[in-house]
């Protein structure tokens, strides 16, 4: 990558991505709920872990590689789905070039602003995360469009409720992209010449269609629509989860568990995975940290199933962290959007560069072979940091 475009750390790629996008592209990114608790949480829990490193007996070489769901993986790190890529014109497709050119799975979001067709010939190792939105019937088509382009496995999110309000305000994004709106973002717009000059370049504004949500070849409902479609879904119980595990018959992996009865439910229902994930502080201000919620999950079923973490991973060594803690790999959102922000597909490469170097750095101290040989013996945890949730300690709470 050229030197003047590459970065040493994924904060560096945060701080050029706050340069680069415009203000209310920026704090979409940033998202979270409420006072920002859990989002704070997620980042801050991993300073709380320390190393145990030795001195003498490095292993020359380490093996990153894994498998996911049956996907051969370089190192264990994911894309985790985001919707909001819109921050560059080549969005999740650049993001999927990225993670097959560093050998790794791509998660592609139903908000996502490309069809997931061009996504899959992008990375053929896609998996495509629905909403509960529209019930059964509706669900049921778009899984099948996801089946025919050819997704390896699904990912269902269910982990949202509503968040009235941010102490920091809520991103403005527009109902839709006409004339009066792109006038009135204009100022804004310009304020951030490379930006503007980026998407000025593809003769056409930032979508706000939401492909996947409609037919293949169709441009998709706008995202508000989308969005209100789901919210006003019921949401969905146990028998629905396994009544869509079963339709699709493949990998399958459920997002945002935090509760040892939940990820219990979970494995009952069929599924292949689950990812221990607060949304990434998206969901219920005050849930802890991903990370202090993992070891209680990954001890009860990751003997069963893939036990994924996802949540405030910035390094290669929260990567090591959350594996020695029982996470088969991890998922990563903001730390890629970043990349993305920053400098589009190489953008991407880097931070996925700077983890699997990351990664590396900690087995070499850590005198570990492999992803593999991780135990929490390698980690320092201290006393009260993990959440043991929805256990008879807790009272089942
Ligand atoms: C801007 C943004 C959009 C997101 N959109 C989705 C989505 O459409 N579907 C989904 O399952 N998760 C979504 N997430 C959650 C991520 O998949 C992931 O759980 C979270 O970002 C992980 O935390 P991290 O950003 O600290 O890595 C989104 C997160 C962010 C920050």
């Amino acid at each position: 990558m050229a030197r003047d475009i590459w970065f040493e750390t994924v904060a560096i790629a945060q701080e050029r991505a706050r340069k680069r996008l415009p203000k209310s592209a920026y704090s979409s990114l940033i998202s979270a709920s409420e006072k920002g608790v859990t989002v704070s949480d997620n980042v801050e829990a991993f300073s709380e872990l320390g190393f145990a490193p030795h001195v003498v007996g490095a292993c020359e070489k380490r093996d990153l590689s894994t498998t996911v769901m049956g996907q051969e993986l370089s190192f264990p790190v994911m894309i985790s789905p985001t919707g909001v890529q819109a921050v560059d014109p080549d969005g999740e497709v650049a993001v999927a070039r990225a993670a097959a050119a560093r050998g790794t799975a791509m998660g592609l979001s139903s908000f996502a602003s490309k069809p997931m067709e061009e996504v899959i010939a992008a990375n053929p190792k896609t998996f495509f995360q629905v909403y509960w939105l529209g019930g059964r019937d509706a669900i049921a088509e778009r899984v099948e469009r996801a089946r025919n382009a050819g997704a390896v496995g699904l990912i269902a999110t269910t982990d949202w409720s509503f968040s009235h309000g941010r102490d920091w305000g809520s991103p403005k994004i527009p109902e839709q992209m006409d004339l009066k709106t792109m006038i009135k973002m204009m100022p804004e717009a310009l304020s951030r010449p490379r930006w503007f000059l980026q998407w000025a370049k593809t003769l056409r504004p930032p979508s706000l269609r939401v492909p996947n949500q409609g037919r293949r070849g169709e441009p998709g409902p706008p995202f508000f629509q989308a969005y209100g479609e789901w919210m006003g879904t019921p949401p969905p119980t146990w028998e629905d989860i396994a009544w869509l595990r079963e339709l699709w018959g493949g990998p399958f992996m459920l997002k945002g568990v935090m509760r040892v009865d939940d990820a219990k439910k979970a494995v009952d229902a069929g599924v292949s995975a689950i990812s221990v994930s607060n949304h990434g502080g998206n969901n219920l201000d005050g849930t802890p940290a991903a990370i202090r919620a993992l070891p209680a999950v990954a001890e009860a079923v990751g003997g069963q199933i893939d036990v994924l973490l996802d949540g405030g991973i910035r390094r290669g060594s929260d990567v090591v962290k959350a594996l020695a803690l029982g996470a088969r790999a991890v998922m990563i959102g903001r730390a890629y959007l970043w990349g993305l922000a920053a400098a589009g597909q190489p953008g991407v490469e880097n931070v996925l560069d700077i983890l699997r170097g990351g990664i590396d750095s900690a087995l070499m101290g850590l005198g570990r072979a492999s992803v593999h040989d991780l135990s929490p013996d390698d980690i320092l945890i201290p006393s009260g940091f993990a959440r043991a949730l929805g256990v008879p300690s807790d009272g089942g709470r």
